[in-house]
């Protein structure tokens, strides 16, 4: 069975009442249950959220160690933790793939979400599509049939 890493950084366990106008009403667990109904029975999805900056980069290099997809969630850190570029860039060197997902569309809103220090050492990039930006990442590191 392969594994799917689905890391999501701070506040995004506090989906389903975190401004639910922009993200939404579901929380993680549901997120959780429409990725595994996609991913079928040989892929597991290993479903995680920290506001922890060092636990995020952990389960990176974890992702290197055990050679695992990931769908990256950086929340916040997308806009200017350095670290966890620096440690997406050693998933995709290793040629694991890193796709780095949003629920909004950053590019829509505040001025300072609108560079990402992830997106340029990230395989690709889908965001703005709700949960469905992770189902979408999914497809690609996790094809069906
Ligand atoms: C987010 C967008 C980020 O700007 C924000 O800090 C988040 C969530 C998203 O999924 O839309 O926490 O990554």
């Amino acid at each position: 069975m392969s594994r799917v890493l689905v890391l999501n950084g701070p506040n995004l366990g506090r989906l389903g009442s975190r401004e639910p106008d922009v993200y939404g009403d579901q929380d993680l667990s549901a997120l959780r249950v429409l990725l595994i109904e996609q991913a079928g029975p040989a892929v597991e999805i290993d479903l995680r959220q920290t506001d922890d900056e060092a636990e995020l980069i952990r389960w990176l290099h974890e992702a290197v160690d055990t050679a695992s997809p990931v769908i990256l969630n950086p929340a916040a850190f997308t806009h200017y933790s350095y670290a966890l570029r620096d440690a997406a860039a050693l998933v995709t060197k290793a040629g694991i793939p890193l796709v780095e997902v949003h629920i909004s569309n950053p590019h829509a809103r505040e001025e300072f979400r609108h560079s990402s220090v992830i997106s340029g050492v990230a395989t690709g990039v889908i965001a703005g599509f709700g949960f469905d930006s992770y189902l979408l990442a999914l497809r690609v590191v996790a094809p069906v049939g």
